[in-house]
């Protein structure tokens, strides 16, 4: 079946284990939100699923339609459909937007993509997620506000097509306008065909993007799954029930 599949997983960052076993699936046509307090390993899970090498998968597997991804490098993961994006995303000085995105493409799809073609695409999107289009020349999120940053993650989400988005809090530190573009965008994107996976935590932008499931987690496991009401829940008690 297709699905991202996570299954028993167990990471480790600075010989410490911080997920003790944590499983989910997400299949195409879903859109899943995840939440939790700060420091309850939604990033470190974010950044076990990128392949980050300084979060160690100890035990457990990742498995991308079929297919286990648990040991593969960034770009070969990136190939098989897996698209993250980063609560913290860094700076690039030197490359500029449009051929960080370009090389992503390339990367990607393992061909390069014509010039005209791709400055088309990329100048109906800009349009479409209202950047302005001198930030095609601009090095890559240096001296970009937060709320750019993040529309540039969601530019590239949109470019790439990937089949299963992780977007760790695209929302925060945006503007009631930003958040209605990156929510239209998320929107636009999502198909039968692939799946987003939305770190929040705000009931804000779900109520942009329906979520089907939301997990939240706690102390490095999910400790419960439900519907979008789960989320209106926490928005009103806190995660008190869970610390
Ligand atoms: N490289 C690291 N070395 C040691 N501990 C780490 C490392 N990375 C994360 N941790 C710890 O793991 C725990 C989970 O961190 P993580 O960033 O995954 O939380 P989070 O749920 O994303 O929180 P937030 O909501 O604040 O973004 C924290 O206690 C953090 O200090
Ligand atoms: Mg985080």
């Amino acid at each position: 079946m297709n699905a991202l599949h996570v299954d028993n997983l167990h990471v480790e960052a600075d010989g410490k284990e911080i997920i003790h076993g944590l499983s989910l699936t997400v299949c195409p046509g879903e859109i899943h939100g995840i939440m939790g307090p700060n420091g309850s390993g939604k990033s470190t899970l974010v950044n076990a699923l990128l392949g980050h090498p300084s979060f160690v998968i100890t035990k457990g597997s990742v498995v991308v339609d079929g297919v286990d991804v648990t040991r593969m490098s960034p770009e070969k993961r990136a190939r098989h459909g897996l698209f993250l994006s980063l609560q913290h995303v860094p700076e690039i000085p030197g490359v500029t937007v449009a051929n960080f995105l370009r090389a992503a493409l390339a990367a990607q799809t393992g061909k390069e993509i014509r010039p005209i073609e791709f400055y088309k695409a990329l100048e109906e999107k800009m349009k479409i997620f209202s950047i302005d289009p001198s930030f095609a020349s601009r090095y890559l999120n240096v001296g970009f506000s937060g709320g750019e940053k993040k529309k540039i993650e969601i530019l590239q989400m949109s470019l790439l097509l990937p089949r299963y988005a992780i977007l760790d809090e695209i929302d925060s530190g945006l503007d009631v306008d930003a958040l209605k573009v990156v929510s239209r965008g998320i929107n636009q994107f999502h198909t039968k065909k692939n799946a987003v996976l939305l770190i929040t935590h705000y009931n804000r932008i779900l109520e942009y993007v329906t979520p089907d499931k939301i997990h939240v987690m706690s102390h490095g496991i999910i400790a419960e799954t439900g519907d979008k009401t789960l989320a209106e829940h926490i928005e009103e008690k806190g995660y008190t029930a869970y610390v």
